[in-house]
Parts: structure tokens; C-alpha cells; sequence
């Protein structure tokens, strides 16, 4: 079936969705993900989701167990997003443990498997640990950058004491964790309850545990500390750490490190199985594709995204404005601007996507500097932000329209002339509506910066193409987006570290809580970060020949120069 190194492909993987009976008698809808019934080894898996993510998302580490012969039932958490009954505000992690057990339930009826292991991922880890505590019936545990602290994990995130406020008499109703309204004083009151608040709890819990348990950390991990995991887990009776080198929390950031943790899940997890069982197989990439796709599809129309895109982009560009001041992001637009040149006479340019207005910013910049380093302008330069949104627009031009009316002044006696306008154009009717083009000649361009706008498009390649059409020949672009798997705390932890300002606590919450929204609507497919393959294929396939690559804003995006 395998070779010794070499993984064996597998299509036949079946995903069944299964609805049964959880706490409080609310419904819980999971998927039971399994290969050919011949050759179970009658082990199955229980997969529990990590906060603000459904089943969909364990759709690759699911399948991995399933073509090497056990059976999966990954699921959606009660009051929380996905299929399940209940409502996200609600969410508590002694609810979470609820469903872990329900789901035990039901798995032990129906199978009556051998094994019952229990896979939890970062905040569902802490109520994995509960779990296995309270239920015999759970046979291993195995955690990836497994939360065991909620009070530590929660300040690492947000830099700010949320339960010491409320301890304080602070009142709080609903609060934003990570793009997810929940309650905020009724979570507390139950972490309080449960003992599930702080590391106490975690090693109490962990005195009860008597089965092999294997905890796998990041080794860059912000919000868990190693050393309260290693401490944990010491703490039951079979406890082991791994730790995966040169990746953070967002493991899924680094494809190499993913890999290894999965492959130390699978050993864990075939220990003790007959010879016959251990199989070196991968799941297909077909199947996992088409599996993706239908689930992509039913979380699309389980979330309903009512609210329009140019009033998402408008709520969410007063979040990001101050992102400016983050020297991540600062970085990452000069790799943009040195990517695209220097700015020549009777330059065009373009900002398609401006948002508010940062690459104009830089453009202002680089001429001012022209001018107190030369004395000297380049002629006839124009810039022409477009954006969907009117608020966009309105803060590209207030925040550029100061130094603009300066560097006129300067260019005029420097015998030279500036031009800044806006448009407001919908990319997405680019190729669909008549008439829908950027407001420019064929080759009449000189440069274009779309700063991480093709992956909100429904058709990237109809703006690629349209930019290709009014670049002149040797014109240049850059493209960007966040990679996928992309760690956006990475970011939002730096902005809040290195500001002095009263409010970054709070301006990062909101900036997390934006990223939260972005990243559930790219789970659901409505929006797709792409590796450097997809955008090089997508610039080829516009006309582009020259192609470079780049990683910036923290190695979290990936940023492509290409010139017609
Ligand atoms: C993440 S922001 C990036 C803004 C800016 N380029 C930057 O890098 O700071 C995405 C931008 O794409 C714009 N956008 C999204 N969908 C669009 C569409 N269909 N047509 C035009 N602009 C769109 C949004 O309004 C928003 O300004």
C-alpha cells in the first residue's frame, strides 16, 4: 500500500453529515470524514474546532486520519459559528466541554470504536483537558497549540486586563473577542464557576488526567507560554510537549511546520496499532478539493453575509487607519514603493484599491523629498486613487489633501505640476458591465500599486487584466495579498507593543475583531488570499511576462512586481 517514504494517494474518503442531540437538547451537525470500512482501525477521532472557526477548517487534518484508516467526526461547537444550535454570544468553554462530551456520546453509541481519541486546537484544547478529566471514555488527548491559561491568553492577545477590569466592577455586556460578539460578564462568571479562568484550574484538570496526552506548541507562540504548558502537562499522568520550531500560533502560516505537526498527531495517535494499520497515506487533492468546495459552499449560506461590501469596507477602513503607525506596515508599503520605482516625469500612476490612501502618501513623500534633496520636481506626475468606497476616498484625499497643496506650491516654483484625483469605481463589475473599465487609455499607466485588494474581488484576473490593458509597454505593478494562513496577530501584537498611545489597546481590539470578519468570510470563500503560484498564474494569465516575488508586512503577505 506505501512505500517506506513515499505517502500513498487516497480518493476514497467519504464525509457523511451527522446531526445529533447535544447540550440542553441543542442540536450539534458534524461531519464523519472516514475511508474504506475494510480497513478501519477501529479508532475514532473526536475534532473539536478552535474558537471562531467550524469544521470546515480541520477539513485537511481530518482527512490525513481518515486515508490512514481511522474515522473523524470533526464538528461545529454549540453556541458558536457554524451548523449548531445556539448563538455565539453565549459561548463559554464549560459549553465547549459539553459538546466534547456529547460528542463522545454519540461516537461510543454508534461505533463502539477501540479507541476514542479527543483532538483539540488552542482554546478548544483547555475544555479537551476538562474533558478528559471527567470522561473515561476519552483514551488519548492530543492538542495543537493547545490554550491552557484563558486569563494569560486573553492579555497576551488584546495587551489589556479584561477580567481584572471586571473583577473590578467593570460592567460589560456584549464584547468583540476576535471578530465574534460574545457575553462578555457570563463568560467570565462561568470561567469563574468552572475553575476554567487561570492556570490553577488547567493543573487541577491535569491531576485527573490518566491517559497518554500530547500537547504540540508553536515554538513562537504568543499567546500560550510553553512553560505553563510544560507545567501542565507534567501534570498528567502520561503528559508529553513537542514543539514545533519557526512558527507562531497561526501554525498554518508555515506549510513545513503544519506538516510535522501533523505527522506527530498521526504517530501519536496509530501508537499501539497492529502492523497492518500503519499506513503512510495522504488524502488526494482532488478530494480534498471537492470536499472543500461543498463545504465552502453550505458555511456561505450558514453565515449570510447581509451586510454590502462597500459598507463592510467603509466600517472597516475607519478600523485600519491606524495601522499607519505600525512599523510592519510602514516596511511593507516602501517594499510596495521601491518595487514600483522611482517616480519620473509625466508619470501615471494608480492606486487601485486606495483604501485610505497610504500609497499616496508615499508618492507625496517621495516627491517632497525630490524637492528638498533637488530642488527639482518631476513634471506632470499624476496619481488617481480608486476605491469602492466613498469613505475611502474621503480619507485618501483629507489626509493627503495638506501636503499636496504644499508640494503644488513648491512644484509650481520648481516649474512643475502635481495632479491628485479620486475615482470611485466597483472592480467587481470590471468584464460585466459594459462600459465598466479603469478610467484610463489603453497603455497610457505608468505604474499601478493594488495593495491587498485582489483576494476581496469576486474575479481577481478581471482588474489584473484591466490593468494590464492601460499599462504602456514596460509599465509596472504590484499586487498584494495576505498569504493564506497568514497571522494577522502578528501584526496587530507589534502595533499595540510599540504604541505609546492611550488608546492602542483599544484600536487594536477593533483592528482584530476587522481581521476576525475578514478571516471567516475567507473560511466561507467569499474572499481567497493566495500563495505566489495562484498570483503568478493569475498575472500570467492577464499578459504580464516578468514576474517577482516578495514576502512583507511581517512575512505575512505576498507581494508580486510585474511589468507588461
Ligand atoms: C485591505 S484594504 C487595502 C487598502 C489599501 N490598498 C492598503 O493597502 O492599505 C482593501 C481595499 O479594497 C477595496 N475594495 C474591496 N472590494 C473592492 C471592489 N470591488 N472594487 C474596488 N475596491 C474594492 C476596499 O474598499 C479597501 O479599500
Amino acid at each position: 500500500m506505501s512505500t517506506a517514504n513515499e505517502a500513498y494517494e487516497v480518493s476514497d474518503i467519504t464525509s457523511r453529515l451527522v446531526t445529533f442531540s447535544g447540550p440542553n437538547g441543542r442540536r450539534i451537525v458534524g461531519y464523519l470524514d472516514e475511508g474504506v470500512e475494510a480497513l478501519w482501525n477501529e479508532r475514532v477521532v473526536v475534532l473539536a474546532p478552535r474558537y471562531g472557526e467550524t469544521k470546515k477548517n480541520n477539513l485537511k487534518l481530518s482527512y490525513l486520519f481518515a486515508a490512514n484508516g481511522f474515522k473523524v467526526l470533526r464538528f461545529d461547537q454549540t453556541n458558536h459559528i457554524g451548523e449548531s444550535d445556539g448563538s455565539m454570544d453565549q459561548y463559554t468553554l464549560i459549553n465547549v466541554t459539553n459538546d466534547i462530551q456529547s460528542v463522545v456520546d454519540h461516537v461510543d453509541r454508534f461505533f463502539e470504536p477501540t479507541e476514542i481519541i479527543l483532538m483539540t486546537l488552542s482554546l478548544s484544547a483547555r475544555c479537551g483537558l476538562r474533558a478528559c478529566a471527567l470522561d473515561p471514555r476519552i483514551s488519548r488527548h492530543v492538542s495543537l497549540v493547545g490554550m491552557v491559561n484563558m486569563d494569560r491568553t486573553l492579555k497576551a492577545i488584546y495587551n489589556r486586563d479584561f477580567f481584572g477590569e471586571l473583577a473590578a466592577g467593570a460592567q460589560w455586556s456584549l464584547v468583540d473577542i476576535l471578530g465574534f460578539e460574545i457575553d462578555g460578564a457570563r463568560f467570565y462568571q462561568s470561567l469563574l464557576e468552572t475553575n476554567m479562568l487561570n492556570l490553577e484550574g488547567a493543573l487541577a484538570d491535569a491531576d485527573q488526567v490518566t491517559i497518554p496526552a500530547l500537547h504540540i506548541c508553536a515554538e513562537n507562540d504568543r499567546w500560550v507560554d510553553q512553560a505553563e504548558v510544560e507545567a501542565v502537562m507534567l501534570r498528567c499522568k502520561f503528559g508529553r510537549v513537542e514543539v514545533v520550531k519557526n512558527v507562531g500560533h497561526e501554525i498554518n502560516e508555515n506549510p513545513e511546520a503544519l506538516n510535522l505537526a501533523f505527522g506527530s498527531m498521526l504517530a501519536f495517535c496509530r501508537s499501539g496499532l497492529d502492523e497492518k494499520h500503519i499506513t503512510n497515506c495522504v488524502p488526494s487533492k482532488a478530494t480534498l478539493l471537492a470536499q472543500n468546495k461543498l463545504e465552502r459552499t453550505q458555511l456561505k449560506a450558514v453565515l449570510q453575509f447581509t451586510q454590502k461590501e462597500p459598507e463592510f469596507w467603509g466600517e472597516y477602513l475607519g478600523k485600519f487607519g491606524i495601522i499607519e503607525s505600525a512599523a510592519y506596515y510602514s516596511e511593507y508599503f516602501q517594499t510596495v514603493s521601491s518595487l514600483l520605482g522611482a517616480i519620473e516625469s509625466y508619470d501615471v500612476i494608480v492606486d487601485a484599491g486606495c483604501g485610505n490612501g497610504f500609497y499616496g502618501v508615499c508618492v507625496l513623500r517621495a516627491l517632497l523629498q525630490s524637492i528638498q534633496a533637488q530642488h527639482s520636481v518631476p513634471n506632470s506626475v499624476h496619481y488617481c486613487g480608486i476605491d469602492l468606497t466613498s469613505e475611502g476616498l474621503l480619507r485618501s484625499y483629507s489626509r493627503h489633501a495638506q501636503e499636496l497643496i504644499s508640494l503644488q506650491r513648491e512644484a509650481m516654483q520648481a516649474q512643475g505640476t502635481v495632479g491628485f484625483s479620486y475615482r470611485k469605481i466597483d472592480f467587481d463589475t470590471i468584464g460585466k458591465v459594459e462600459a465598466a473599465t479603469l478610467p484610463f487609455a489603453d497603455a497610457s499607466v505608468h505604474k499601478i500599486c493594488s495593495s491587498l485588494v485582489l483576494s476581496y474581488l469576486q474575479e481577481p484576473e478581471h482588474l489584473m487584466r484591466e490593468c494590464y490593458r492601460v499599462l504602456q509597454a514596460d509599465g509596472v505593478a504590484v499586487f498584494s495579498t495576505m498569504k493564506p494562513g497568514c497571522d494577522m496577530t502578528v501584526l496587530y501584537h507589534d502595533y499595540v507593543t510599540q504604541d505609546t498611545k492611550v488608546h492602542a489597546e483599544k484600536d487594536a481590539a477593533d483592528l482584530l475583531s476587522a481581521a476576525g470578519r475578514i478571516k471567516l468570510k475567507k473560511d466561507a470563500g467569499v474572499y481567497a488570499f493566495f500563495d505566489f503560484e495562484e498570483l503568478e498564474y493569475l498575472a500570467r494569465k492577464a499578459g504580464f511576462s516578468k514576474v517577482n516575488c516578495v514576502r512583507s508586512f511581517g512575512g505575512q503577505a505576498n507581494v508580486i512586481r510585474v511589468v507588461k
